[in-house]
């Protein structure tokens, strides 16, 4: 991996764009995917009948998914059918959405992510996310990482080591070791969304979700990210909403396709369409709906 940033960062991605056309071939796994996936995922977090409303309008219904440990599952469909939503309900960060109402069963490690005992603090310490706009807070590239630690209540003997820990697991902390007390602001966007990177896996958490997070980086900002995805992917389990079709089918394990068909009343309520192991998902997939979409002629 070059050292090199370029300042490129708002480049939009030309591949898999919406409204792009998407190429009729995917290429898999290229980005060594050094493990081929057990037959099954383990269930570190299960879905059961998963129903989201905002108000009274259905987002998305009748999803059930099951996830598995230090994997990357990679969540696909057109724009509108739910992804964020569902990605949102996995650390109850729905919560925060006004008017937002979840309905059926959010398991972590098999307990009720949304039972009254269960504190959301240390549910999104466990389950941390990445969004889509690198979004540092003001302060210093050491603050930020320190944040988290810092509010979590963690006590680390030694905060200078926790910094410069997960500074170096989101392959940052060559790039900004003699510049810790300089502004995270001064970063090029795909450090900045590094630094979100570090700043969530700073609390030492299992779980790493991310909403687009190469969305608004260039294509060598984005390898880079891809590249941390699949080094991650060895410590925590990573669940990735992405548009970009080549990105899923290189770095994720399992693919999840949501789509959003309307009803009669006209109401487009999201749902999933077909889950399995991406070279499945891409290479041959079981339903018409999923092959129209990765081949283009949908969506
Ligand atoms: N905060 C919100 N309030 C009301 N409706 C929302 C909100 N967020 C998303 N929606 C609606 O829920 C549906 C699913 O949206 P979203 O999860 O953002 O889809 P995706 O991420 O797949 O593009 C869409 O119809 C969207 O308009
Ligand atoms: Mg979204």
């Amino acid at each position: 991996m070059t050292n090199v940033e370029p300042d490129l960062d708002t480049v939009p991605e030309t591949v898999g764009a919406p409204g792009a056309p998407h190429e009729i071939h995917v290429e898999l796994g290229d980005r060594t995917n050094h493990r081929a996936p057990s037959a099954e995922p383990d269930g570190v977090i299960e879905l059961r009948d998963l129903e989201v409303f905002y108000d009274k309008f259905r987002a998305v219904s009748g999803v059930n998914l099951v996830f598995g440990s230090k994997e990357i599952t990679a969540l696909i469909g057109p724009s509108g059918c739910g992804k964020s939503t569902v990605l949102r309900c996995l650390n109850r960060m729905n919560d925060l959405v006004p008017g937002a109402h979840v309905m059926g069963d959010v398991r972590f490690h098999g307990v009720d992510m949304y039972d009254a005992s269960v504190d959301v603090i240390e549910v999104r310490r466990r389950i941390g996310m990445v969004f889509q706009k690198p979004n540092p807070f003001p302060k210093s590239i050491y603050d930020n990482v320190a944040y988290g630690p810092r509010v979590t209540g963690m006590k680390p003997k030694n905060m200078d080591d926790v910094v410069e820990q997960a500074l170096h697991g989101a392959a940052l902390w060559d790039e900004v070791k003699d510049k810790l007390k300089q502004s995270a602001y001064g970063l090029s966007g795909g450090q900045q969304q590094r630094l979100c990177i570090a700043r969530t896996i700073a609390t030492s958490p299992e779980v790493i979700l991310m909403d687009e997070p190469c969305s608004a980086l260039d294509p060598i900002a984005t390898a880079k990210i891809e590249d941390l995805m699949v080094d991650l992917a060895k410590t925590y389990t990573i669940i990735i909403v992405t548009h970009n079709m080549q990105q899923a089918a290189r770095v994720s394990y399992r693919t999840a396709f949501f789509t959003a068909a309307a009803d009669e009343h006209g109401q487009r309520t999201g749902r999933l369409v077909e889950f399995d192991s991406t070279s499945k998902i891409f290479g041959n997939p079981s339903d018409k709906r999923t092959e129209a979409y990765i081949t283009g002629r949908f969506g």
